[in-house]
């Protein structure tokens, strides 16, 4: 197998003490007009700042809203994964694109806003906002990317990474190995940026494009369609590729999916991708979330960012 070289990275340039002023250059809404939810691809315009150059795809960015939380001390930062490729949104080095989501929920009978997605769903083009970063040191592509197999298992805006390292991966790479994006959404209306990996996946033999729409049909076997599911039901196309030493693995969205999947990747026999540090009992699946936690970890081919 490849050996996995990871590029160095520069972390932290600004900081919530020293954070540095962004502009707002393009705010649109991603998912479709009968959702319930708002997701928005936002870009950010790094001119002038010592991001340029200094960000790559994987890594987040920290927004630092206005304001004060109920006990008057400032917001903290929230992260953001970023969306586009290391080169720039649209090739552009001064670009950088994320994708937010509004957190709209009942708490306690009452209405709860999320604070940073409400304020950055509501910028305007020409708004100015304080980030702080970048951060993450592993999520990262190789640097000899185009030496190895992709399967990116999202949900929800976890896809943000994927649709910059797919871009990363095609247009600058010339990737000529297999790439699978597995993502899950609620509904069909909260498919993000599906107009493009749809295209992707006509346009290029090697790219494949596997929804998981989980509330709207069941499985056969009337259980869910999850991102790992589709490691059984996707067995003819994904098998030959996780069976090869040279494959990765990424995962990105909701806490507790990685369990998920390394449950159903242990039951498939399937070994490269995590570290058993227990002895497992014979039924995976039988394991409760927190002693699987403990026993198993990803290895040096899975990659994870999980919130
Ligand atoms: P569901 O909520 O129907 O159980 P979003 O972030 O847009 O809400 O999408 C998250 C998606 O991930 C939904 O389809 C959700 O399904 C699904 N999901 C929820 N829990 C898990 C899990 N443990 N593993 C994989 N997918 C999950």
């Amino acid at each position: 197998m490849a050996e996995i070289k990871l590029p160095e990275v520069e972390l932290n340039i600004y900081t919530p003490r020293n954070p540095v002023e962004v502009k707002v250059v393009e705010n649109r809404i991603v998912t479709s007009e009968s959702s319930p939810n708002f997701v928005r691809h936002i870009t950010f315009d790094i001119s002038g700042t010592d991001l340029v150059d200094r960000v790559r795809i994987g890594q987040s960015l920290g927004v630092l809203p206005p304001g004060e939380d109920e006990r008057g001390r400032p917001h903290k930062l929230r992260l953001y994964s970023i969306a586009s490729p290391t080169k720039g949104e649209g090739g552009k080095k001064h670009l950088v694109s994320t994708t937010v989501k509004r957190t709209i929920d009942e708490y306690k009978e009452k209405i709860y806003l999320g604070v940073a997605s409400n304020y950055l769903a509501d910028l305007k083009p020409g708004d100015p906002v304080k980030v702080t970063g970048p951060s993450g040191r592993r999520f990262l592509l190789p640097e000899n990317a185009e030496d190895f197999n992709y399967i990116f298992f999202a949900t929800g805006t976890g896809i943000a990474p994927f649709r910059g390292m797919i871009q990363e991966l095609f247009e600058d790479t010339g990737l000529e190995k297999e790439c699978v994006l597995i993502f899950g959404c609620p509904y069909r209306t909260d498919l993000l940026y599906s107009d493009y990996f749809e295209e992707m996946d006509e346009n290029y033999p090697n790219f494949h494009y596997l929804k998981c729409i989980s509330r709207e049909d069941r499985r056969p076997d009337g259980t869910k369609h999850y991102v790992q599911s589709k490691l059984e039901d996707e067995k003819e196309l994904l098998r030959p590729i996780l069976d090869q030493p040279n494959t990765l693995i990424y995962i990105c969205g909701l806490k507790g999916m990685q369990e998920g999947i390394y449950k159903e990747l242990i039951h498939q026999g399937y070994t490269g991708y995590v570290e058993i540090r227990k002895k497992l009992p014979d039924n995976v699946y039988s394991m409760e979330s927190s002693s699987f936690r403990r026993a198993v970890k990803p290895s040096a081919r899975t990659f994870e960012e999980v919130y």
